[in-house]
């Protein structure tokens, strides 16, 4: 029995120093112009979300949802968000295929998570990806007011939808057609 434990624990110690070494020799890619497998972005993404189920205090969105804070994300994501994530003239973001992984496009699909997950991805950002974390930029305020943007992007209040049209040119997204699954 002890010489199997201890077979067992040479052979994690062969495989982390190869790991290790297969690093240290340069054979992992740092490009970021490549498309995840999906496989990789399987696994990612369910580790993302697990972490976030794990960590992510369960805080309700002190901000109103009403006209003139909705009016306020939009604003907020415009400047900060749209260059990743896509602005809200619904035009793909120039940097769409640019990151590994790469954003998804909040406009055109946006996160069906609770407010809680959204608010928390954008106080904390992502590891290792280039999601940054905002809370030394924006404040706790103008982070919930997008969080409230995202969480009721298909379902904005009339007045809402018509200062989207005017200042984008575009009628908000509505949910309806072309949606795809996760
Ligand atoms: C420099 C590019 C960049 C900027 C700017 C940026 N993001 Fe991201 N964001 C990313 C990337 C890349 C991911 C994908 C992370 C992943 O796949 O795990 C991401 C992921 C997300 C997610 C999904 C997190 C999840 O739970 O899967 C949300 C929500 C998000 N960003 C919101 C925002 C908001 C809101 C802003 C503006 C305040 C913003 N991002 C600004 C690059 C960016």
């Amino acid at each position: 029995m002890g010489k199997f434990f201890l077979g067992v624990i040479v052979t994690l110690l062969v495989l982390a120093l190869g790991a290790l070494g297969f690093a240290m020799l340069g054979f992992f890619p740092t490009n970021a112009n490549a498309a995840p497998p999906h496989l990789e972005h399987r696994i990612a993404n369910t580790a993302l979300d697990a972490s976030m189920e794990r960590h992510a205090p369960r805080v309700t969105n002190p901000v109103p949802p009403n006209d003139q804070n909705l009016e306020d994300g939009m604003k907020l994501y415009s400047m900060n968000c749209a260059l990743c994530h896509g602005d809200l003239d619904r035009k793909p973001s120039s940097l769409a295929n640019s990151f590994y992984p790469p954003p998804p496009n909040l406009v055109s699909d946006p996160p069906d998570d609770p407010e809680w997950h959204i608010f928390y991805a954008i106080r904390t950002g992502v590891r290792y990806t280039g999601m940054p974390s905002w809370e030394k930029t924006l404040s706790e305020q103008d982070m919930w007011k997008i969080t409230s943007l995202l969480s009721h992007m298909e379902k904005l209040p009339p007045a809402v939808q018509d200062y989207w049209k005017t200042t984008f040119g575009v009628a908000p997204p509505t949910g309806d057609a072309g949606k795809d699954a996760h």
